[in-house]
């Protein structure tokens, strides 16, 4: 149990490099059962989501292990085909882990993922375009049951554009036979870059980036070494720290390309932001103006997860800035927490309204969320006095170590253990 002491004021300058992407590595994670062999992954972020679903590879027989250059997965071993409750229940996106199982054993048992604090999660496009591709599930009980003995490939139109079901159908897919095109998939560049670790391990997957993905089922998969993207939410969270605080910065590894609507809003609001093959580079140096609303849609709309970050950024700006979360129905909890440090919101439904305030106060603070919890640091960077951030482990499921690269760029931040009732 820890909790973040942050003390506000300073200005950030220096350099960090963006770590690996969580959302690429998770599903390349359960992509890795696909190869029977030995993956070899670079830049891959330690988080705790990343070592849960190391526990699931492990549990079906396979095997992992840190080296210097990365992670080394072995999927030759796999002897199982069931996800326990608890190993499905310690992290958000297992139930991606279904359309790699099906598709390397033809069979699969493991609990639904359940709820979660952005509101509901539903998996049923996973599950019915699953059923498409000639899966038979039940899903009683809490429990999904699936067999698959031998998948099929379809066109699959995806009423809307999930990121995890386009992912989850992309891994089923290769285990069928024949071609699946899934249409109205996810644009989401971590995507491509499933696309690209699948077809470094012999698949034949074309169209991710755009909204039709081809699959041609059935190739024989084997080992690779695949550098996982750098984190585009990771990369926003440090320019809104930076817009937050003021100072200059550089996020070295970090592309513009998948960042374009968070840098136009930091523009927007009077950052200089600049970008080279080397990393994006962002210098604040008065105080933000508003921006014009701004609404959280699909790849290449506005990021849901980069809503919480951004508003954290603005708390202080001149005018109101209007926000629309259109992704997730409770993606709104860190409000109530900003607000204890003096912001001025007011949420009615989807729609937040930020009224920028001359100052904000540091208090103790509690995360909600991961995204969530990161903005609570970004305000805090900015707050007259010391912050005290508790249940710090939603942040850690997606963030290496925030202190620490918050604290490379300046910023006077630090982790402290407490017990469970501090906490
Ligand atoms: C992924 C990201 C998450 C991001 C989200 C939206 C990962 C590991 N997580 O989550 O960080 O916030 O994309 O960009 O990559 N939906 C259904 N039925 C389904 C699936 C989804 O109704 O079967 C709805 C969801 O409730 C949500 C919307 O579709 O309202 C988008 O969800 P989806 O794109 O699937 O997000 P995730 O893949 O869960």
């Amino acid at each position: 149990m820890s909790q973040l002491l942050v003390k506000g004021g300073n200005r950030l300058t220096g350099e960090v490099t963006v770590q690996g992407a969580k959302n690429s590595v998770l599903p390349i994670l359960a992509a890795t059962l696909l190869a029977g062999g030995q993956v070899e992954l670079r830049n891959c972020p330690r988080l705790r989501d990343v070592e849960a679903s190391i526990h699931i590879l492990e549990a079906l027989g396979c095997a992992a292990r840190w080296t210097d250059s990365g992670l080394l997965v072995d999927t030759g071993g796999l002897n199982g085909c069931v996800i326990s409750d608890i190993l499905m229940r310690e992290m958000r996106s297992s139930a991606i882990f279904l359309g790699a199982i099906l598709a390397r054993c033809g069979q699969a048992e493991l609990s639904y993922p359940g709820g979660c604090e952005l509101g509901p999660r539903p998996i049923d496009l996973h599950l019915a375009g699953l059923r498409e591709l000639g899966a038979e599930i039940d899903d009683t009980g809490g429990l999904l049951r699936c067999e698959a003995p031998r998948l099929r490939g379809r066109e699959i139109v995806l009423s809307l554009p999930s990121v995890g079901a386009t992912e989850n159908l992309m891994l089923a897919a290769c285990g069928a036979e024949g071609v699946t095109i899934l249409s109205n998939a996810a644009r989401e560049p971590e995507i491509v870059d499933l696309q690209e670790f699948l077809n470094a391990c012999g698949a034949e997957v074309s169209g991710a980036g755009t909204d039709s993905v081809a699959i041609v089922g059935g190739r024989r998969l084997h080992g690779c070494t695949f550098t996982i993207m750098p984190d585009r939410i990771v990369a926003a969270t440090y320019l809104c720290a930076a817009a937050s605080a003021g100072g200059e910065i550089f996020l070295r590894n970090a592309g513009e390309r998948h960042l374009a609507t968070v840098t136009a809003a930091l523009r927007e609001a009077g950052c200089a932001v600049t970008a080279d093959s080397g990393g994006i580079a962002c210098a604040c140096r008065r105080r933000l103006k508003a921006v014009r609303p701004v609404r959280t849609a699909p790849y290449p709309g506005f990021p849901t997860d980069a809503q919480a970050v951004l508003m954290a950024a603005l708390l202080r700006s001149r005018g109101a800035t209007v926000f629309e979360e259109n992704m997730f129905s409770s993606r709104y909890r860190h409000v109530g927490e900003l607000t204890r440090m003096g912001a001025e919101i007011r949420v009615s439904g989807r729609v937040a309204v930020v009224t920028g305030v001359e100052t904000l106060y540091g208090a103790p603070v509690c995360c909600t969320d991961l995204r969530g919890g990161a903005a609570l640091c970004v305000a805090a960077l900015a707050a007259e006095g010391e912050t005290r951030v508790s249940q710090t482990a939603h942040i850690d499921r997606g963030y290496e170590d925030i202190a620490r690269d918050l604290t490379a760029l300046g910023a006077e931040i630090r982790r402290i253990e407490t017990t469970p009732i501090e906490t």
